[in-house]
């Protein structure tokens, strides 16, 4: 890989030990990966910010890289194991807390704005069309390259936080022009009637093609929560870091693969496979992130009802604060229902605390069932919380 010489000299640590170490890991997976050059990054985002998954190895790493690491990007965070202010309520234990506030300060140390949540482009860590970016959430990284047309591999926790401490990152992969082409059409023969059924059109196309970039066609006018619902199930079911969808999504759209057509009756399938016969002892919206709409949509739902079972809502802290001002968070929480802000029913410590999981996310019935053996339910917003309220 061919550096410049303000590269090299990153390389040789006349920037400091973590910025050596840094660029180590970009030089690796520039190798690996036959990249010729790094290219200067805008934005961030890392992931693998939850206790649960670094465990004291991982904090050791961010504390050594925190002694002298200060980031070079715009860089926020994915959700941790826990609400950083609300903890307690959501039964994490002060063990558990006190890990994940030192991982998070290793963070606050490097300059990374600690925002945790997989939504950025929400909160102000929000790309251009065409601009090379770092991101590592999968919902996230599709969402990034799809809708908004910006440039990101699918990063690891070690090297996003290389590209944040760096501000480079490896020009392979998504980087490159004639890797975003897609591969294959995807004709919708059906409307899509609602979230869940975005859901499922990410699912079937998932296991349909796996990884192949599709263009999508047919879909009417789809509106960002259904973009970020896909986003997030394509890239879960399938492991797809982009799609195109014509008249939608900003890059250019042919598919030189060929087709494939999906079917009414494969999006209900779909829906069917991702609803078990259980009973529900948890509810979870906001994967990925609530959007300000959705807040609006769960406030509505839940405006003089309560709930009868541990109801989660997930949203990036500064939607919450604008749900604070707009008097959503006072009627959300009259109901019984918590919002749940800086982590997700994913990367919390929840494996054996509830049984039947009620969601309108695909990835949250992929990994409740995956990570924590759920049985899921699979149903709109209105359809949770309805079942969250007894109706
Ligand atoms: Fe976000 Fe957690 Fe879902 S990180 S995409 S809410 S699994």
């Amino acid at each position: 890989m061919e550096l410049t010489p303000e590269e090299k000299g990153m390389l040789r640590g006349e920037a400091g030990f973590a910025v050596k170490k840094s660029m180590e890991i970009l030089a690796a997976l520039g190798e690996i990966y036959s990249a010729q050059r790094l290219l200067v990054v805008s934005s961030v985002q890392i992931a693998g910010v939850s206790y649960d998954n670094l465990g004291d190895a991982g904090l050791e790493f961010l504390d050594e890289m925190a002694r002298d690491g200060k980031v070079r990007a715009l860089t926020t965070l994915n959700p941790a194991g826990m609400d950083v202010e609300n903890w307690e309520a959501l039964g994490i234990s002060p063990e558990f807390a006190e890990k994940q506030k030192q991982v998070i300060e290793a963070f606050a140390r490097m300059g990374v704005v600690t925002t945790c949540t997989c939504t950025p482009y929400f909160v102000g860590n929000i790309p251009r069309y065409g601009q090379h970016i770092a991101w590592a959430e999968s919902s996230a990284v599709c969402f990034a390259n799809s809708v908004i047309g910006a440039r990101t591999n699918r990063e690891g926790g070690p090297s996003a936080l290389a590209a944040a401490l760096t501000g480079r990152t490896p020009a392979y992969g998504l980087h490159l022009e004639r890797n975003r082409r897609a591969v294959r059409g995807v004709d919708v023969d059906t409307e899509l009637r609602d979230e869940t059924e975005f859901g499922a059109l990410g699912h079937v196309t998932g296991r349909r093609i796996g990884s192949e970039i599709p263009l999508f066609r047919g879909v009417e006018n789809p509106d960002v929560d259904s973009l970020k619902g896909l986003s997030a199930s394509i890239a879960t079911y399938g492991g797809t870091a982009m799609f195109h969808m014509e008249g939608v999504t900003p890059d250019p759209v042919e598919a030189p693969g060929g087709s494939i057509r999906i079917t009414r009756e494969e999006i209900e399938e779909a829906c069917r496979e991702m609803n078990d016969d259980t009973e529900i002892d948890f509810v979870s919206i906001g994967c990925p992130h609530a959007s300000l709409e959705e807040l609006q949509r769960i406030t509505r739902c839940l405006e003089g009802r309560k709930v009868v079972m541990e109801t989660w809502i997930h949203v990036a802290r500064p939607l919450k604060k604008t749900a604070d001002m707009m008097g959503y968070t006072e009627i959300i929480e009259a109901s019984g229902a918590r919002i749940a802000c800086d982590t997700c029913m994913v990367v919390a410590p929840l494996k054996g605390r509830f049984r039947g999981l009620a969601t309108n996310s695909a990835k949250s019935v992929y990994y409740g069932r995956a990570k924590n053996q759920f049985k899921a339910a699979f149903k709109t917003l209105e359809g949770c919380l309805k079942i969250a309220t007894g109706e």
